[in-house]
């Protein structure tokens, strides 16, 4: 097997970080990967937030919390210390399969850098709301953007979960 496949096969999301901080190469490897995910028309209309510093990925945190309806105290970023928000650029017609990609791309990267990651939801509605505004205005950035998903990365607290095996049936082939 080779090193990709077993990567794709052994990547699994991961629901439990140490609060430990990820060295900023790591950070940067993963994001690099996120930038090479095929786009569009080639037109690479993601964009990636990396978010590391403690009061705003809380703050990113309790919104997407209370936009998922959990209770005050629940982290939907399970103590990950580095939140990738993707977001994409609205004008773009593939602007969610490209931040999509993206994400794709550092899931795997991330894993094969020995650190866990999860894709996390509700992004989306984060950037509906003024807060998303706020973000925007904070790294600068001008435009409409959709919000994608989020990586949320650190290092796993515990054990790799195991590879689960795929469900039969969902290959056709039309020869
Ligand atoms: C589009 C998408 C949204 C997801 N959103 C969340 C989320 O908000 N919270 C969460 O715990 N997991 C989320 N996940 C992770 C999935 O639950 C996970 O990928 C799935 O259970 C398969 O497990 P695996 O990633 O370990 O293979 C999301 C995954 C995808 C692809």
């Amino acid at each position: 097997m080779s090193e990709l496949t077993k990567l794709m096969k052994e990547r699994r999301s991961i629901r439990k970080f140490k609060p430990d901080e990820v060295p900023r190469e790591l950070i940067d490897a993963v994001i690099e990967a996120g930038e090479y995910a095929a786009s569009g028309h080639g037109k690479q209309a993601s964009r990636i937030i990396a978010v590391t510093n403690k009061e705003m990925r809380d703050r990113i945190a309790d919104e997407n919390r209370r936009i998922g309806g959990w209770q005050e105290g629940f982290d939907p970023f399970y103590g990950a210390p580095v939140i990738l928000l993707v977001i994409a650029d609205k004008e773009v017609p593939t602007a969610v399969y490209d931040g999509s990609l993206t994400i794709g791309n550092m899931l795997l990267k991330a894993h094969e850098l020995g650190l866990g990651s999860i894709w996390i939801h509700r992004a989306k509605e984060e950037m509906e709301s003024s807060f998303g505004a706020e973000l925007l205005k904070a790294v600068g950035l001008d435009g409409e953007f959709i919000g994608v998903g989020h990586v949320a990365l650190g290092w796993t607290d515990g054990e790799n979960p195991p590879v689960i095996p795929r469900k039969e049936g969902r290959v056709f082939y039309i020869d």
